[in-house]
């Protein structure tokens, strides 16, 4: 059974449809990718998963967290079943420094899930234990990046969705992130990630989603999608051989 399975997703934002999804699951412990250009539907996906939005999307579906459906849930319930967003422009408050953004996180039941204690998150984002005292705004893009997930990590995630964390990030900086958030797959965490950056994501992930105005247009393993004429064509041509 996958961790996280999507029957009949259907999201409008008065009246007009942004996201039409049959069907779509996340396997437990592997990196799905979700690709396309702007206003594809990418964060209407993401958002709808974690029932969290800044407009006020009409929102149906089936979504059930292994097994259980949790469509009638609010955000804050499905945080705490371990449905973690970490949105685009990212969850991190400005005017509390890193180290009270480290301590707001409320931590799940300890025997619920695996989870990523203090220590770990530091060692995991160094440079973040070096700037404990440095408020939100002051951090550069990436570090704001980094706690964000940090933060994410500390709530005890079961599927980790990821909104464009790379956005604005440096080349490099981008690399170890993503190399990060493949390490944590690795060890066993489920994660939906979002990404303009193909080439990167490509990397890093399983399978691959490609949307266009709402739809999935292509869906496969990172393989077959890497060879697929439609990322090939809007998103990969040099890399053909
Ligand atoms: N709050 C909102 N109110 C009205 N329409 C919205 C709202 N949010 C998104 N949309 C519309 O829904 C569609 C999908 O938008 P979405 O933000 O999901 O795209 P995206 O794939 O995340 O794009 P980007 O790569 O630019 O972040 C777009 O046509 C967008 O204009
Ligand atoms: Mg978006």
């Amino acid at each position: 059974m996958a961790l996280i399975e999507i029957i009949d997703l259907a999201v409008d934002y008065g009246g007009n449809r942004a996201l039409q999804v049959a069907s779509m699951s996340l396997e437990q412990g592997t990196l799905t990718g979700v690709v396309g250009a702007n206003g594809a539907g990418k964060s209407t996906l993401v958002n709808a998963l974690a029932n969290w939005s800044r407009g006020d999307p009409r929102v149906t579906a089936s979504v059930k967290l292994d097994g259980r459906e949790v469509s009638h849930m609010t955000s804050a319930e499905r945080a705490r079943l371990g449905i973690l967003l970490v949105p685009e422009g990212r969850g991190v408050f400005y005017n509390m420094t890193v180290e009270e953004n480290i301590k707001a996180v409320i931590a799940p039941d300890r025997n619920s899930r695996c989870l990523f204690d203090r220590q770990r998150v530091l060692s995991l984002f160094p440079s973040l234990g070096e700037r404990l005292g440095h408020a939100g705004s002051m951090l550069s893009g990436g570090e704001r990046q980094m706690l964000a997930l940090a933060r994410a990590l500390l709530a005890g995630p079961r599927v980790l969705l990821l909104d464009e964390p790379s956005i604005g990030l440096a080349p490099k900086v981008v690399t170890s992130l993503l190399a990060t958030v493949r390490q944590l797959v690795n060890e066993g965490l489920t994660v939906l990630l979002v990404e303009q950056n193909v080439r990167a994501a490509i990397e890093v992930v399983d399978s691959l989603y490609l949307f266009e105005r709402g739809h999935i247009v292509a869906h496969g393993n990172r393989d077959d999608m890497k060879n697929h004429p439609k990322l090939l064509e809007a998103y990969l041509g040099e890399m053909k051989k």
